[in-house]
């Protein structure tokens, strides 16, 4: 029972096996948040918070009290005295903004039911409560997962009126904490730098990440964690937050004193991004925000994304392909859109040789594709360049004994392209006007059904009509001029939301009608890497960056939140195309391991002994592929914060381990040396490291460690630990 209802104190707590969160409905009807920590008993704490002075007061039977001294708010909204960033903002009929939502009722529902329209976590008890202004309804939601230690959010609004209303901001969910000083924790970064680690002081003033982009993007993630003052990966309380979203969002952290007092107050926010969003809601209708998932950890950043990693694993990313990642070959950087028959059959007898599971063959297979500037939606096979179809690539695929799978970008158009011709008015853009083009291409209007059916009917003929168990789904550029021809004028500011609802749709769709397909994402490299993605596709490319101390980064970045296994990253030839750097040949396949591993690469020109190397490579994933999936990742040493990085998957019966440590630039002698000392070993077992042969315990590997030198700039050492009995 992780959800109970005191009665006699009208406080809600929910509990997971580490965390409780209390809150209470407070004597004028609001939500009053009273706690988010480390699991206490269930005792009356309303007494325990300070009683402030209040200004503008807020009279309810005679107790004045004031929203913006209130210390914790669970749900703000708009007009009522709360000065600060605030959840929930509506314009009602007769134009009044004053959102007085208060307390109606609860119900603690077995099931979670799923969010209709948006991807959302599985299972789990929820307690749904109900609020009421006028004619409105504000329901929130809070489902708890015990084990994993989080709490998932989201809320609705219904239309119980006559009229019309107008929604101008909503957000996810809200964290109102008080008395401390925080670091928020963001993942920033840029094309081929995605998921850079940033950590902001936050002091008097309101820190925000945000895409107005349409999708997530590869500057910012719908992810940010406020941590205490000095928190490390293995100490400090941390409250982190992530939005199951793939669009435009906004997260935000705002620190003030409560009124006039020096108590620092602090609110977390996050969800669609209200910037240049509204939305009407008709009498009847409902809106339904995204989910917001949040994590508490009282001993720093690894325990809190092994909560995330579990809960992911277990309740968001498809169950049936979540421990099954193909490891591929891709064609992309290997031959680009140059490319015939021949050169892809001879690729795929490679690729058999090399002993990857499938074969995917990126762009340029389709229309007249052979450069950027054309073709997009035309999902048929360019006969020019492939001149027995698809049929003859799968064909010599299931000769060799591998899978073939397919690189689309569905949501994208080429003005020089057949649908462009019979269908101009399906780009997003304001008519006339001029429009921006990114990499010569243009975005469907997925708020239009009729495109989104469209795109169902050619990519659902697509697959149904080749044996395509691979599909790499792209997403090559933002949206801009946000205006669409099936949307009223008052209604353009919904484009954005409707967009990402017209992709979830698709993705839905695909997802249900070919369950054994397993999809990769991929937004021009790791440009929407969410959640709301991770619901569909079980993996998603990273970066375009295949350079190995860059992936380092960036999958380092990557891994405060999301799974390794949804990590997909490739090994790639040296000088890296993106950067020119030459990496050492192990350091390309040890950073490679420690994600959804593959290879992008011309095969047919790699020496001898190279392809050797290669293939015992492979070898090697498929031997600790498990650990990396299911396995619990604890990070050692930061590249972020030092020279050197280390990071450890451990299986959760603790037999097995896969470790890799590396360096960034050696600064004096060879060989420079670091000590890494392991985690998450269970202290009393007996471990052989393969590489060394040599057996040490638990105990030893955590407290004394194991020295490593380096001979090269960006070299690394593995470590695959196996349980002596
Ligand atoms: C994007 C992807 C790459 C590749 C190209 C193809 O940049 O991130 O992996 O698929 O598109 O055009």
């Amino acid at each position: 029972m992780p959800i109970i209802y005191d009665e006699a104190l009208k406080t809600f707590y929910l509990e997971t096996s580490q965390t409780s969160y209390v809150f209470c409905v407070q004597h004028a009807g609001f939500l009053q948040h009273l706690y988010y920590g480390k699991l206490i008993s269930r005792e009356d704490i309303s007494d325990l918070l300070p009683v402030l002075r209040a200004a503008p007061r807020y009279d309810a039977e005679g107790k004045a009290f004031s929203l913006d001294t209130m210390p914790g708010n669970e749900y703000s909204t708009f007009g009522l005295g709360d000065y600060r960033e605030i959840a929930l903002r509506i314009t009602y009929a007769d134009g009044s903004r004053n959102n007085d939502f208060k307390y109606d009722s609860y119900e603690i529902l077995p099931e979670k039911p799923k969010l209709e329209g948006l991807p959302s976590l599985r299972d789990g008890e929820t307690l749904l409560i109900r609020m009421k202004d006028g004619d409105c309804e504000l329901r929130l939601y809070y489902t708890v997962y015990e084990q994993e230690n989080a709490i998932v959010r989201h809320a609705e609004l219904q239309n119980f009126g006559t009229e019309q209303i107008e929604i101008n901001s909503v957000m996810s969910a809200e964290l109102d904490l008080w008395g401390e000083d925080y670091d928020a924790i963001t993942l920033g970064g840029r094309y081929s730098y995605e998921r850079d680690i940033v950590k902001t002081p936050i002091s008097q003033g309101i820190f925000s990440v945000d895409s107005k982009q349409g999708y997530s993007s590869h500057k910012t993630n719908p992810f940010m964690a406020i941590a205490q003052k000095g928190a490390t990966e293995y100490t400090g309380d941390v409250y982190a937050v992530n939005l199951v979203y793939s669009g435009s969002f906004k997260a935000s952290v705002e620190s003030t004193p409560c009124g006039h007092h020096d108590l620092k107050m602090t609110r977390m926010l996050i969800g669609i991004n209200d910037f240049d969003f509204s939305w009407k809601l008709d009498p009847g209708e409902t809106f339904t925000s995204p989910e917001a998932v949040y994590v508490y950890s009282d001993c720093g950043f690894t325990k809190m994304s092994q909560s995330f990693h579990d809960l992911y694993r277990n309740y968001l990313i498809n169950p049936k392909h979540v421990n099954k990642h193909p490891i591929v070959l891709n064609s992309w950087e290997g031959v680009y859109f140059d490319f015939d028959d021949e050169k892809i059959c001879g690729l795929i007898d490679k690729a058999a040789m090399l002993g990857v599971d499938t074969f995917v063959l990126d762009d340029g297979w389709f229309g007249n594709r052979n450069d950027d500037r054309t073709s997009l939606g035309d999902w048929y096979v360019n006969e020019n360049k492939l001149k027995g179809g698809l049929n003859v690539l799968i064909s010599r695929c299931k000769k060799q004994g591998i899978n073939f799978g397919i690189w689309i970008e569905p949501e994208m158009i080429s003005e020089e392209s057949e649908l462009y011709r019979a269908h101009p008015d399906w780009v997003i853009r304001a008519g006339e006007r001029i429009y921006c083009r990114e990499r010569n291409q243009c975005v469907l209007d997925f708020a239009n059904p009729q495109v989104v059916s469209y795109i169902k009917k050619v990519i659902g003929d697509l697959l149904e009509n080749h044996d395509i168990s691979y599909v790499k789904w792209d997403m090559n550029r933002p949206l801009t001029e946000y205006f669409s021809l099936v949307l009223p004028k008052d209604r353009q500011k919904e484009l954005m939301h409707r967009y990402v609802l017209g992709v979830y749709e698709l993705a839905e769709y695909l997802t249900t009608r070919f369950p054994d397909v397993f999809f990769e994402g991929c937004a021009g490299g790791g440009g929407r890497f969410d959640p709301g993605v991770l619901y569909y596709f079980p993996q998603i490319w990273a970066s375009d960056n295949t350079d190995a101390g860059a992936r380092e980064k960036i999958q380092y970045g990557t891994s405060l939140c999301y799974p390794l296994s949804a990590i997909s990253g490739h090994v790639s030839v040296c000088p890296c195309h993106m950067n020119g750097r030459t990496t050492p040949i192990k350091s390309r396949f040890d950073i490679a391991s420690l994600c959804s591993t593959g290879y992008e690469l011309n095969l047919s020109e790699l020496k001898e002994e190279d392809f050797a190397q290669f293939r015992q490579n492979v070898a090697r994933y498929k031997e600790i592929s498990d650990i990396i999936y299911k396995g619990d990742l604890y990070r050692l040493k930061s590249p972020f914060e030092s020279n050197y990085f280390a990071e450890i998957v451990v299986s959760k019966d603790k037999e097995k381990a896969f470790g890799v440590c590396g360096i960034m630039k050696i600064d004096g002698l060879r060989p420079a040396v670091s000590i890494v000392k392991f985690k998450g070993l269970d202290k009393t077992f007996l471990y052989r490291i393969k590489e060394t042969g040599k057996i040490y315990r638990g105990d030893i590997l955590e407290n004394v460690g194991i020295s490593v030198g380096f001979y090269s700039d960006f070299a690394t050492e593995s470590f695959t630990l196996e349980r002596v009995k």
